[in-house]
């Protein structure tokens, strides 16, 4: 149950005050009946109308979107365009949170979510989620490098966990799984092993791989199945 300006606000993405006053005006049915009173607490299930216009509520929301280059994964930057601004109004309302960001050159999937349980799980190496990169390096991968990920690499700041890499059929691109994501983490381990990477890419995390579809910059919401495999994958559901 919840009150139903809180509701209506949500759902419709309006402020609380325009709830209210929609309430109050007559224009708000919950399954059918015209409701003035803002505060009365209703199912979040119940069919709501404003102005007849079915609205559906959504208590969290879970963005993809193909991170283009030049972005920053963060909220708010004076400076440089962040991803947020390709996000329609209604859904930089909703104050998402990224999971687990990507540096201003790396493209690929980016997660955002206003599930803040979720969005922890997903970043922490308790949950075991696997994130994938396409890494594009200056010099061919070497064989020995697979051991060097798989050994698990010592920084001044942290060891890195095993990780899984994968040499292309060029040898410049490479497959790297890592179950964590530390700053520039990627970047650093093959630099471990004398490459620099000249490109990078995240493909998926977890089950959820990016919709080539998409394109730079291009979002969508997950679908039901997405979703519930990382809700899944993290326990928060059965
Ligand atoms: N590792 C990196 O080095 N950079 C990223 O953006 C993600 C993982």
């Amino acid at each position: 149950m919840m009150r139903l300006d809180k509701l209506l606000a949500s759902s419709a993405s309006i402020s609380r005050t325009q709830a209210q006053e929609a309430i109050r005006r007559g224009r708000v049915t919950v399954d059918g009946e015209v409701v003035r009173l803002p505060e009365k607490k209703v199912d979040e299930k119940a069919a709501l109308l404003l102005d007849g216009k079915p609205l559906t509520y959504e208590k969290y929301v879970y963005i993809m979107m193909d991170k283009p280059a030049g972005y920053l994964s963060a909220t708010e930057d004076t400076r440089d365009p962040s991803v947020t601004e390709l996000l329609p109004e209604d859904l930089r309302k909703r104050s998402l949170g990224i999971v687990g960001r990507l540096d201003k050159d790396t493209t690929g999937l980016l997660l955002l979510t206003d599930d803040g349980e979720l969005n922890h799980r997903l970043t922490s190496p308790r949950y075991h989620m696997d994130k994938l990169y396409d890494a594009t390096l200056d010099l061919p991968a070497e064989k020995k490098d697979i051991e060097i990920f798989a050994s698990g690499i010592e920084f001044s700041d942290f060891t890195a966990m095993p990780a899984k890499l994968e040499i292309g059929e060029d040898p410049h691109r490479c497959l790297v799984t890592l179950r964590e994501g530390k700053f520039h983490q990627v970047k650093r381990m093959f630099e471990k092993c004398g490459k620099k990477v000249v490109a990078l890419r995240r493909i998926s995390i977890g089950e959820v791989e990016i919709d080539g579809s998409l394109g730079p910059g291009g979002y969508r919401r997950l679908t039901d199945k997405e979703r519930d495999s990382l809700l899944f994958a993290c326990g928060l559901k059965k």
